[in-house]
């Protein structure tokens, strides 16, 4: 696991980007993994510019998003639809046809979360994953528990996720309490990961993902197992001043 670590924010999600942009362009054919959040923010403005200026071409990327609210409609402002909309698919050359995000709206979520796996094996995995992590050490929807999905699935999302994720609601009883993610499974079968950490409050998350041990629990600490993963954390995440 190789460790990053950028002085402040803005520093981070631009090299982010740049990480990004150079694995695109060493293949004709990329399929990129991607997540939400307040983290990639700052990364989605950065690809966007490097598109912009010229720099980054997205006409033969395949995105796949790690997950999305059940019982919200995509349309919602709060979709993660939405927000991909927002932050990157309206911004840039991807075709329609190349972007994916599980749909909570189908008529069978099991079957929908089985097909997802298989869209991603078809456009030949995931090349690069880039992702963030949850206060509580979730990936996409993982929460920590004591047994964790391998494959695409639907899960409960904890208390703790509820309420973090409240900010972006009118308030704690809007936020959906269940979702479609990308299960441990899927994460780990991308060839490459790009962990993306920052802030005060993800310190103690970081520092158990650097420690050796492996936990459910904790499932970031998952990541140890591949062999692949560039963990890119500001000073606050990572305890430095
Ligand atoms: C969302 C996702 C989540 C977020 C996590 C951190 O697609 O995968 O695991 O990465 O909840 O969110 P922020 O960046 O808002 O702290």
């Amino acid at each position: 696991m190789e460790k990053n670590i950028f002085d402040n924010y803005e520093a981070l999600s631009v090299f982010a980007a740049e990480f990004i942009a150079k694995e695109i362009h060493q293949k004709r054919e990329f399929v990129l993994g991607l997540p939400t959040g307040s983290t990639p923010i700052g990364m989605y403005h950065a690809l966007c510019e490097l598109h912009q200026l010229g720099k980054l071409d997205f006409s033969n990327v395949k995105v796949f998003n790690l997950d999305e609210y059940i019982g919200i409609d995509r349309s919602h402002p709060q979709s993660y639809y939405s927000f991909m909309t927002e932050h990157l698919y309206s911004r840039v050359n991807l075709k329609p046809e190349n972007i994916h995000i599980p749909s909570a709206e189908a008529g069978d979520l099991a079957v929908e979360c089985a097909l997802y796996d298989k869209k991603i094996a078809w456009a030949g995995g995931i090349d690069l994953m880039v992702l963030g992590v949850g206060a509580n050490g979730h990936i996409g929807f993982n929460e920590p528990a004591d047994k964790l999905m391998s494959p695409t699935h639907v899960v409960e999302l904890t208390r703790r996720t509820i309420e973090d994720n409240a900010r972006f609601f009118e308030d704690v009883s809007c936020v959906p309490v269940k979702a479609l993610t990308m299960g441990v499974g899927s994460i780990l079968k991308a060839k490459k990961i790009l962990m993306l950490i920052s802030g005060k409050a993800k310190q103690q998350v970081a520092r158990e993902l650097l420690s050796g041990y492996i936990t459910t629990k904790n499932p970031a600490t998952l990541l140890m197992l591949h062999p692949d993963v560039t963990v890119m954390m500001d000073k606050d995440a990572a305890c430095e001043d």
